[in-house]
């Protein structure tokens, strides 16, 4: 197996991370990143114990609104590995009980494909560029529309000399001769949709499979184009790139990557549990999307349309609010396979302060951003951001509590008839003050007008 370019954070550097965006949740972070480091340090290990180590997939549970999907937004975008994120609520809404469970596993696998392409494409750049230049050259060189500058001479076989072919390679590599029209041949053969084929009954897979060998059957169209030379480029890399590309290594390695590296986050994990205590009877469809979820996290095999794939070394990662129902009304067999159960803490008003202003995306900055565009300068003054976050525990704690969503509402609440005011009455220069008077004022008719059903969300 290739030597990955694997995501080397140590736990502290990912929980470092993961504190630019959010606030508290220390124990969630925690385990997040042992999960995380646990893959770099399996693909260290050289014995046979190495299959035996499958990772502790995570159960975590909180309140709404106290950071359960953000951390997976976040965590997607520090793990150097293939990552998928679902709402498991979303299967229930397919026609038939859970039928497609198992696309989370082609997701998953499309997406390192994508990214191990990536990396081959980095890698062959320069090749491919050198073969599009010389692309270019040759076609300059049979053009009778030869730009001026550069005498063509050619030699007693009749073959322009290399000297002159450098001289053209460099301007173009410089982009001098970007505005210069060239006749080049463009693969424009339409991809094939395969259309529906059995009436929907089979699976995606195997249409993809389908899709892939009608499109490999049909013959290439290519057309003769005069196109500028920087557009040349562009068209003729995407073609030299394809061709350079190994597919098969690249589905080896991404079914690979995706094998031993993949994450999967469930979200909303919670909506497929049963709440069989409120006296109703048990709901065939969520147990049976459970049913369905168990092979997969429990560790099977998923064909996707590169290769079959082995779910056992796939780490996954659920979390829900469970305000209806409880964890413990997972089917036993799920529950099982979610060892780590971590609970986030409910958010308190010195978080919220901390969320209005620390994150690097804070709603304070966020603010600012915008105000910025028009050129106005917005100031929060500190005891006005107490009393927001104030405001909005108790709004949370009277009406329904929803965590720190609350803190949008209560801040766009605040702002609005500013941010209509500008640039007409406000104007680019001005400076706006948030102090705490101005907070209580805005902010009354919210905390007097609480029953209103427009602020409950
Ligand atoms: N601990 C936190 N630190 C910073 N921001 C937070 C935190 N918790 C929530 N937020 C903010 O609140 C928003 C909603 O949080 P999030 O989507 O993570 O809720 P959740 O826990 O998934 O709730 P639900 O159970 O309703 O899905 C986030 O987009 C973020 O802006
Ligand atoms: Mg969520």
């Amino acid at each position: 197996m290739k030597q990955y370019d694997l995501n080397t954070l140590t736990p502290q550097e990912i929980v470092n991370e993961l504190d630019k965006y959010i606030i508290g949740q220390k124990s969630a972070k925690r385990n997040v990143a042992i999960a995380l480091r646990n893959r770099w340090r399996r693909m260290q290990v050289k014995t046979m114990i190495k299959a035996d180590i499958t990772p502790n997939n995570i159960l975590m549970i909180g309140a709404t609104g106290v950071g359960k999907s953000e951390i997976a937004r976040r965590l997607a975008k520090i793990v150097k590995a293939p990552f998928v994120k679902v709402e498991a609520s979303k299967f229930t809404e397919v026609g038939y009980v859970g039928r497609d469970v198992e696309s989370m596993v082609r997701d998953l696998v499309e997406q390192a494909v994508t990214m191990v392409k990536t990396i081959q494409e980095e890698e062959l750049k320069d090749k491919a560029m050198k073969r599009v230049e010389n692309i270019i050259i040759d076609a300059l060189i049979s053009d009778k529309n030869q730009p001026t500058g550069l005498v063509q001479v050619t030699d007693v076989s009749g073959a322009p000399p290399e000297s002159l072919r450098e001289a053209y390679r460099k301007k173009i590599r410089a982009g001098e001769m970007d505005d210069h029209k060239v006749k080049i041949t463009v693969d424009t053969s339409p991809p094939v949709e395969v259309g529906m084929i059995g009436g929907g009954i089979i699976d995606e897979a195997a249409f993809g499979n389908i899709q892939e060998m009608f499109n490999n059957m049909m013959p290439k169209k290519s057309t003769k184009k005069r196109v500028a030379i920087s557009e040349a480029k562009k068209l003729l890399l995407t073609d030299e790139l394809t061709k350079l590309l190994d597919m098969d290594a690249i589905k080896e390695e991404a079914l690979d990557r995706a094998a031993y590296l993949g994450m999967i986050f469930i979200d909303e994990i919670d909506k497929i549990a049963c709440n069989t205590h409120k006296g109703s009877s048990p709901d065939v469809s969520r147990e049976g999307v459970q049913r369905d979820l168990l092979p997969i996290v429990e560790g099977s095999n998923v064909n996707t349309k590169y290769g079959a794939i082995s779910t056992d070394h796939i780490l996954f990662i659920a979390a829900g609010a469970f305000h209806v129902s409880k964890p413990s009304d997972l089917i036993p067999e799920l529950q099982g396979r979610f060892p780590i159960r971590v609970e986030l803490d409910n958010l308190t008003k010195e978080d919220f302060h901390r969320i209005l202003k620390e994150p690097q995306n804070a709603l304070t900055k966020q603010y600012n951003a915008l105000f910025e565009a028009e050129q106005v300068r917005l100031v929060f003054e500190e005891d006005a951001i107490e009393e927001l976050a104030n405001t909005a525990f108790s709004l949370n704690e009277q009406i329904e509590n929803i965590g720190a969503r609350r803190l949008h509402t209560v801040m766009s609440h605040l702002l609005n008839e500013f941010l209509f005011d500008m640039p007409d009455k406000i104007k680019a220069n001005e400076t706006v003050t948030i102090t705490k008077r101005l907070v209580q004022e805005r902010l009354e008719e919210l905390v007097k007008n609480k029953e209103l059903n427009e602020y409950i969300l």
